[in-house]
């Protein structure tokens, strides 16, 4: 035998690798030759890319991940005393690796099938409630995506609710003292929807302004100060003016809420709450107000239910204000969050209690307190009168500072003006003051004689010290020891179905394989603790990153650039509707303002549109799935003088290449509008064609789609936006790194290169898959889809196809009939596929009472089998309906998911058995997933909302 000495093992093998025999019995079922006939016959020839990918060579995982840490090793790990809302936070190591390395938490999708995701359910409910008590309010969601965000939508809720008095106020106020980044960022998204916003003192500015409608406040305030704005909070709603507050919760643990002060709205950050700062992300951001706000609060709520048998239940509360449902009504275009963050912070919360929160807060205080009276005795002068963990000193020039505490491998924070901010963080101990005074005096030519006393008094003014007391839910006090804390994240991630159980052919959501040779990186401290204002000669190693994956995306999308900053798609969405905006305006066109969407589109295009200052024109699809061009035309010609843009998703989400995409891109060009992608389905175009090839001027990637991060519950994801060269120099900027284009936008996410932590993961994908195993992967995605489509063809309708008959990376399939024929809906076969242990695929979207199935390139032909043996034995169930031979009520649909609890009771009296029940095919048996509630009724748990752990009597009473 001989050997080749040469080869590595390729990962593109284990990422999609199939057998010979395997692929030839999926063409015979398909109906084809070769994988090229079957790509051939779904993509058009007209939009296919002339060349192969020029990407580097795919390296082994062995490879990439030595070649990957001496890049990481690049960057500095200096310690920070930035602050700005990022501060070092230790993480627990039981959550570290239980949690965030844990494949079972960071592979599962948003919550939608509620009955098999209790676990991160109950981790979402903790978060709120830890969030609301912490705050002093009475509702909050279970995430944002940044603190600078937060306070946008805080300023956009608070507008939609203004009172009748203020009904046409249109004035924000910011203080000067709340964190660059954000205040950049609410005038960003102020400026399209007309909202006027004032930067001032938050002393002096005139509450009586009539235009007023809202200001918005930082607390501990980003140069340290704590202010108490009772007073200022009770004046603003004396005139009818809202407050909305962006608040640091681990302070609140010391510090009177701002609930107590009054305050609508308060907005922060979790990050310091065991997550790591990540060169700015990905980390939770929170949002908590009053329960009469609870219709208009952005993102989504975590409510308590009842399931089918009367018990406790969890899911995703008051749904129907989602921008799925309320489109181009939407106020907020959230849909993927930060949730394996918020359940990370809610662990943290968990794990250390309310007493262990205010010992780390009190700790920081302390050495804060130490510190700037330390400092003062080296004849400096802290300006702060009260303070939490930041001060500020007065420096005329700092740069002598600055040249010695990088000397010493340490950040402080440097004002233009000469003064020097300081902020300590968990991660901080009494060598670090000792540091930092041996810093300021060298600076200040002075000699040290420092002996740090070990204890220091603390205490805030009148008024500002927490009375109140939080967290008094026995989950936050009964898991301190690491056995208890380890067996509760066991309990919950067993009560939720992942990618580490089976598929989860999710379409429109590409759940592919998150490689584990994909995340290690993520949790190199290289990556992990840099503050996101770190001086770019420390993060060498990042700024590589950065470049190359703007290469290796320019060539998969033909784009001249992209930013990397979005971090979500319709954030993605909204930055890229934002730069055409600017195109248009800077060629004296800021009249144009018509978004033309397609009926097909998902909800966050129109609500993305509405937000960048858009009006939505909705365009018709024909009884193909395909968009109706001669309506499209008619639209395009009544519009031309106004159209801004068309969004547009390729293939659509009917799940078909459409022919005339490059002559509707052309259409649209002749009557002077732009072209944004929605790049949701990238992974079937990657290799074949791209956006640039079908005429797009600009896309989004949902990195956490086609390119491997993972959905983490319902995020964090990335959209980067790529655009052709006549848009690249309005790409987004950012309040305190110098980037973007020369005329960017206003920053999109708080942090310069949003959530830059998880970049390692599309940075790996690529550079182990390589151009050609990325083509592989996406003629492998449509293989698989078109495997799925003739195993069920036949047993069910597919609803949209190309005039191939082919499908592209996804399909739906039509279940309308079945309600007639057996009073059986599509939410009965999602809900009986658990019993099957598969999640069920995307459900009603684009159209009701169907489902889109999607199995991605990455499962085997085994796993699709299973899949299709499972919906072909519903079939088989829902045809004894149809015959008369099972009741139409109480059947295995019905009454699907049957938990262990149902099928273990004492007197059966179902018509059928338990094994039909709980094992329907032989392969459940031998690795049976329970559901471990009942079919949940969402309609009682919207009419009788909660939304924190309720009282234990509560439990009690079940
Ligand atoms: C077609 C499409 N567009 C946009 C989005 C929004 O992306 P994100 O959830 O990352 O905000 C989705 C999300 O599922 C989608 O399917």
């Amino acid at each position: 035998m001989k050997v080749n000495l040469i080869t590595q093992e390729s990962f593109e093998s284990r990422h999609h690798g199939k057998s010979d025999a395997e692929l030839q019995a999926m063409f015979k079922s398909i109906g084809v030759d070769s994988l090229e006939t079957l790509i051939n016959e779904t993509v058009p020839a007209g939009i296919r890319l002339k060349n192969p990918l020029n990407l580097p060579e795919a390296k082994s995982e062995v490879d990439f991940l030595a070649d990957f840490k001496a890049l990481a090793q690049k960057n500095k790990v200096y310690k920070s005393f930035i602050g700005t809302g990022y501060y070092d936070t230790v993480v627990p190591n039981v959550i570290l690796r239980n949690i965030l390395e844990n494949p079972a938490w960071y592979t599962a999708y948003t919550p939608y099938q509620a009955e098999i995701a209790q676990g991160r359910l109950e981790m979402l409910l903790n978060f709120q409630t830890m969030v609301i008590e912490l705050t002093g309010m009475e509702i909050a969601n279970a995430s944002l995506l940044d603190e600078g965000t937060a306070a946008a939508e805080a300023m956009t809720m608070l507008h939609s609710v203004r009172p009748a008095t203020k009904k046409n106020a249109q004035t924000f106020f910011v203080s000067e003292l709340c964190h660059p980044q954000t205040i950049d960022l609410v005038i960003g998204r102020a400026k399209p929807l007309g909202i006027n916003v004032v930067v001032g003192n938050h002393a002096t500015y005139d509450l009586t302004n009539e235009d007023l409608y809202g200001i918005l406040l930082q607390y501990p305030a980003t140069n340290g100060e704590v202010y108490d704005y009772t007073d200022l909070i009770a004046a603003a709603h004396e005139l009818n003016v809202f407050t909305a507050v962006a608040a640091d919760l681990l302070s609140l643990t010391l510090l009177t809420p701002p609930g107590e002060m009054g305050a609508d709205v308060v907005v922060g950050s979790a990050q310091r709450l065991g997550v790591p700062m990540g060169y700015g992300g990905p980390h939770a951001a929170f949002f908590a107000t009053k329960d009469s706000f609870k219709r208009q609060i952005p993102g989504r709520i975590i409510g308590v239910s009842v399931d089918a048998q009367g018990n406790r239940a969890l899911r995703m509360a008051l749904q129907t204000r989602e921008q799925h449902i309320r489109r181009e009504k939407a106020t907020s275009n959230i849909c993927t969050a930060q949730v394996l963050l918020s359940v990370m912070a809610s662990a943290y919360g968990v794990y250390h209690g309310p007493k262990g929160l205010t010992n780390i807060a009190a700790k920081i205080n302390g050495l804060t307190k130490l510190f700037a009276e330390s400092v003062e005795g080296l004849d400096y002068q802290v300006l702060n009168k009260n303070y939490f963990d930041t001060v500020t000193i007065h420096t005329e020039d700092n740069s002598k500072i600055k040249a010695i505490a990088e000397k010493h491998e340490v950040n402080l924070r440097y004002y233009a003006n000469g003064n020097v901010g300081v902020s300590f963080d968990e991660r901080k101990t009494i060598k670090d003051v000792e540091q930092l005074l041996n810093i300021f005096a060298e600076a200040g030519g002075k000699s040290t004689n420092i002996n740090l006393k070990s204890e220091v008094e603390i205490g805030f003014g009148v008024g500002l010290n927490r009375t109140s007391d939080f967290m008094t839910h026995p989950v936050f006090s009964s898991y301190h020891t690491e056995h208890e804390m380890l067996r509760y994240l066991k309990s919950l991630e067993n009560k939720d179905l992942s990618l580490v159980h089976s598929m989860i052919s999710l379409g429109s959501c590409t759940m592919k394989l998150n490689a584990t040779a994909e995340m290690i990186p993520v949790t190199w401290p290289e990556f992990g603790q840099i503050h996101p204002f770190a001086p770019k000669d420390q993060t060498e190693g990042y700024q590589e990153l950065f470049k190359n994956l703007n290469d290796w995306l320019c060539e998969v999308t033909g784009f001249a650039q992209m930013s990397l900053q979005p971090n979500s798609g319709a954030q993605g969405e909204y930055a890229g509707l934002m730069v055409i905006r600017a195109y248009h305006e800077s060629r004296g066109d800021s009249h144009r303002n018509i978004a033309l969407i397609p009926s097909s589109a998902h909800g966050t295009n129109p609500a993305s549109a509405v937000m960048a200052g858009m009006q939505v024109v909705v365009s018709k699809c024909d009884e193909k799935g395909n968009i109706d061009v001669a309506d499209l035309k008619a639209k395009a010609e009544q519009y031309s003088a106004n159209l801004a843009c068309l969004m547009v998703t390729y293939p659509s989400t009917h799940g078909v290449f459409e022919e005339s995409i490059k002559e509707i891109c052309a259409l649209i060009h002749e009557h002077g509008g732009q072209v944004y992608m929605d790049g949701a389905n990238m992974n079937a175009q990657v290799g074949l064609t791209s956006p640039a090839t079908i005429g797009a001027d600009v896309c989004h990637l949902n990195l956490h789609k086609t390119f491997c991060i993972p959905h983490g519950g319902g995020g964090p994801g990335m959209g980067p936006i790529g655009v052709a060269q006549h848009l690249a120099e309005f790409l987004p900027t950012n309040a305190v790194v110098d980037m973007g284009g020369k005329s960017g936008i206003h920053g999109i996410s708080a942090a310069p290169y949003g959530s830059a932590s998880i970049l390692t993961i599309s940075y790996a994908y690529i550079a182990m898959m390589g151009g050609e195993g990325l083509t592989n992967a996406t003629k492998n995605a449509i293989l698989n889809a078109n495997y799925i489509k003739s195993r069920l063809e036949g047993e069910y309708q597919i609803l949209y196809t190309a005039d191939s008959g082919r499908c592209a990376h996804e399909m739906i399939v039509d279940l309308r009939q079945f309600k007639t024929s057996a009073g059986v809906e599509a939410e009965d076969v999602a809900k009986r596929l658990m019993d099957y242990n598969f999640h069920a695929p995307t459900l009603s979207f684009p159209v009701a009472g169907t489902i889109m199935i999607e199995p991605t390139e990455s499962e085997s032909k085994a796993e699709l089998d299973r899949f299709c043996d499972a919906l072909l034995s519903i079939r088989e169930e829902i045809r004894e309906i149809e015959a008369g031979n099972v009741d139409k009520a109480d059947n295995v649909l019905k009454n699907a998911p049957h938990t262990a609890a149902v099928v273990l009771v004492e007197n059966w009296t179902k018509a059928y058995s338990r094994e039909k029940a709980a094992y329907p095919l032989p392969y459940v048996k031998a690795n049976k997933f329970w559901a471990t509630v009942s079919r949940i009724d969402s309609a009682y748990g919207d009419r009788n909302l909660i939304c924190a752990c309720e009282p234990v009597e509560a439990y009690a009473e079940n």
